[in-house]
């Protein structure tokens, strides 16, 4: 056990004031995209954004998370191929009528030309057994873990300038096929990102009050 100094900054209460009214504002202007540009985007932006998310806190330090950045155009070309297999599926049989009505807003359907379209797709992988040591051992928190650095990479992608969308075909066992994955990963997420098309829109939603999902006591 060792222990170091924290590096820590204080700010005066004004600017943390300016910064989480900042941070708030730039925030509300995320959207999930569905709609993307072939634009390049030079991966360096990307991979900083997976760096941050790989910063974030996880169960006893475990880090259960594997990012795999796709960008090879057959890569992408055999992801869209196996997820609109699902999808439609999905679309046509395995949903309840329930879900369907609630997708319903999104306009949504089992094709996904946007898995070709973004320049990179980032499949985020959880590993539920850590397999580095000599024996493998189990992660704790994973969902938690993995999800909060989701939350970070799509707020290292908004805030670089860059949509996203959280994607879950389902069944995702074809990812982690497709991508060669040891057997102690489970596909988590697939993450298209790039600019926008032109005219991209959006579907009109509204989110929940601070009120309505706060208690403050
Ligand atoms: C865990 C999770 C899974 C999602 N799966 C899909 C999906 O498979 N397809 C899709 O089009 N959107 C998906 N979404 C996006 C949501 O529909 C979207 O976040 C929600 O409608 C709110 O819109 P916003 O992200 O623009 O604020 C998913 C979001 C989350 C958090």
């Amino acid at each position: 056990m060792s222990f170091q100094k924290l590096e820590f900054n204080e700010i005066p209460e004004n600017e943390m004031l300016n910064r989480s009214v900042s941070l708030l504002n730039s925030l509300r202007m995320r959207r999930s995209v569905r709609d993307f540009s072939s634009r390049p985007v030079p991966a360096e932006i990307i991979h900083n954004c997976v760096k941050t998310a790989v910063s974030a806190p996880s169960g006893a330090n475990k880090q259960p998370w594997r990012f795999v950045v796709v960008a090879d155009p057959q890569i992408k070309k055999e992801i869209r191929n196996a997820a609109e297999a699902e999808e439609k599926e999905f679309y046509s049989h395995r949903a309840t009528k329930e879900w369907l009505e609630d997708l319903n807003q999104f306009g949504t359907d089992w094709q996904k030309p946007f898995l070709e379209t973004a320049p990179y797709l980032i499949v985020i992988f959880k590993e539920v057994i850590d397999t580095r040591g000599n024996e493998s051992r189990k992660n704790y928190y994973v969902n938690e873990s993995v999800g909060i650095a989701t939350g970070f990479l799509l707020a290292a992608i908004h805030n670089a300038g860059l949509v996203s969308l959280t994607h879950t075909p389902s069944p995702m066992k074809f990812l982690q096929e497709l991508l060669n994955r040891p057997e102690n990963e489970r596909a988590f997420l697939l993450i298209p990102v790039g600019y926008p098309a032109e005219n991209a829109e959006v579907p009109e939603i509204s989110k929940k009050t601070f009120k309505d999902v706060c208690m403050v006591c």
